[in-house]
C-alpha cells in the first residue's frame, strides 16, 4: 500500500507519517509538502534514511507536479493547509489558494488516477461556534457556519471532497477533528507558543477575556482515528474526531502550564480579542467510537505535562523555528494588541 500524504512536513502530517511508519510495515509513503513557514523537515529526522519514506517538495496547487508525483500510489491523505486562524483574518487570499484550490487539484487528480481512497482532514471549526453556557455538541451533520477565513476555505474543501464523490464517484473520506496538541507544533498556536515563550523568560498572551474553550486532543489520538478511518470508514462518510474530556477555558490551559513550568500567574498577559473570535468547539465523536472502536487514549493534563517536558527537551527545534520569518509575523500580530 501506497500513501500519497500532503503537508507531512507540518506538525499532524509529521506525526501521523511517523506513527504509520512504526505501525505498519508493509506500507510505503511519498509525502508532498511545499515547505511553506510551517513545514520543517526536521520534523521527520527520526524517519531519515527509511527506505519505505519519500519526500517530494510540491504545490498542492501545481497540477502537473501533484500528478507526477501521485502516479502509484493507492490512498491520498491530504494534511496540506493553510492552518492559523490569525493568519487568516491578516491575509486571508492565501488559505483560498492552498486549502480550496490546493484541494480541488488533489481531487482532480485523485479522479484521473483513479485512486483507492481520498482522505481529507478537516477541522471542526467549519461547524461555527458554540455560546459557552450552552451544552451542545457538533455531530456529523450538523450545518456548517464557518465564521473565520480559515474555517470558511476548510468548509469550502470539504464541500468540494464531498461533491467529488457525487459526482464523480471518487472514494472519499473526512474527519472532523478538535484541536490537537503534542510534539512538532508550530509555537504560533496557543499551547507550543504558552510553553516556548515562558521558556524564553517572556509572557504567555490570552486573548481576552480568555474564558474561550477548545477540545484539546492529543496528536496521536488523531492520527490512530485517521488510520482506522483508513482501515474501516464507509466510503462517502465524515467522521468527527474529539476528546470530550471536560472543558478547560484558555486562560485554565495557561494556568496548566505555568503551574507545570514553576512560574506564577503573573507571567499571563491578557491583550485583545481575536476579531470574530470562536468562543467554544465540542465534539460529539459517538459515531467513530460506535462504529470504528476509536477512543481518545491520552488524558489531556498527564499529556500537557509530557508535551511541555517534549519543548523542554527539544529547545533547538522550537529556537530555531521561532528565529525565522515568525520573528516577524510575532511582531506584527501582537504589537496593536
Ligand atoms: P501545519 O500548518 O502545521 O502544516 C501544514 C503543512 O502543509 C506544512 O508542512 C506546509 O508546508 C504544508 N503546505 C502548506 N501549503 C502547501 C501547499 N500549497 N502545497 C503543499 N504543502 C503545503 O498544519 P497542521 O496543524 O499540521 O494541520 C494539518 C491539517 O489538519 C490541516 O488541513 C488542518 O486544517 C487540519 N486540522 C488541524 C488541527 C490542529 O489542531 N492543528 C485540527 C483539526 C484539523
Ligand atoms: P489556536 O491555537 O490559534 O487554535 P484555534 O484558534 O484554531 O482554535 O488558539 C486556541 C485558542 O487560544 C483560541 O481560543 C485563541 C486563543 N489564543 C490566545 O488566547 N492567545 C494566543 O496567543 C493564541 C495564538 C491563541
Amino acid at each position: 500500500m501506497k500513501l500519497f500524504v500532503t503537508g507531512g512536513a507540518g506538525f499532524i502530517g509529521s506525526n501521523f507519517i511517523r506513527y504509520m511508519l512504526n505501525e505498519h510495515s508493509d506500507i510505503e509513503i511519498v509525502n508532498f509538502d511545499a515547505l511553506t513557514y510551517a513545514g520543517n523537515l526536521e520534523n521527520l529526522k527520526e524517519i531519515d534514511g527509511d527506505g519505505r519514506y519519500r519526500f517530494v517538495k510540491g504545490d498542492i496547487c501545481e497540477y502537473e507536479h501533484v500528478k507526477s508525483a501521485m502516479q502509484g500510489c493507492d490512498i491520498v491523505v491530504h494534511f496540506a493547509a493553510e492552518s492559523h486562524v490569525d493568519r487568516s483574518i491578516t491575509g486571508p487570499a492565501v488559505f483560498v489558494r492552498t486549502n480550496v484550490i490546493g484541494t480541488q487539484v488533489l481531487l482532480n487528480v485523485a479522479k484521473e488516477l483513479k485512486v483507492q481512497r481520498f482522505h481529507h482532514v478537516s477541522t471542526d471549526e467549519v461547524y461555527g461556534m458554540i455560546e459557552l453556557d450552552s451544552k451542545e455538541e457538533w455531530v456529523e451533520d450538523s450545518p456548517y457556519n464557518p465564521r473565520s477565513p480559515y474555517a470558511a476555505s476548510k468548509a469550502a474543501s470539504d464541500h468540494l471532497v464531498r461533491a467529488y464523490h457525487i459526482t464523480y464517484g471518487l472514494p472519499i473520506t473526512i474527519t472532523n477533528c478538535s484541536n490537537n496538541f503534542g510534539p512538532y507544533h508550530f509555537p504560533e498556536k496557543l499551547i507550543p507558543l504558552a510553553v516556548t515563550n515562558i521558556l524564553e523568560g517572556k509572557k504567555i498572551p490570552i486573548y481576552k477575556p480568555g474564558n474561550q474553550v477548545r477540545d484539546w486532543l492529543y496528536v496521536t489520538d488523531h492520527c490512530r482515528a485517521i488510520d482506522l478511518v483508513l482501515e474501516k470508514g464507509k466510503i462517502g462518510e465524515t467522521y468527527l474526531v474529539g476528546s470530550q474530556h471536560r472543558e478547560y477555558t484558555n486562560l485554565e490551559v495557561a494556568r496548566m502550564i505555568l503551574k507545570i513550568l514553576g512560574e506564577s500567574e503573573d507571567k499571563i498577559e491578557m491583550v485583545g480579542d481575536r476579531p470574530g473570535h470562536d468562543v467554544k468547539y465540542a465534539i460529539n465523536a459517538s459515531k467513530i467510537r460506535r462504529e470504528l472502536g476509536w477512543e481518545p487514549e491520552h488524558d489531556f493534563e498527564d499529556w500537557l505535562e509530557k508535551t511541555v517536558q517534549w519543548y523542554r527537551d527539544n529547545e533547538d527545534w522550537w529556537k530555531r523555528v521561532k528565529s525565522g520569518e515568525y520573528q516577524d509575523y510575532y511582531k506584527k500580530q501582537y504589537s496593536n494588541r
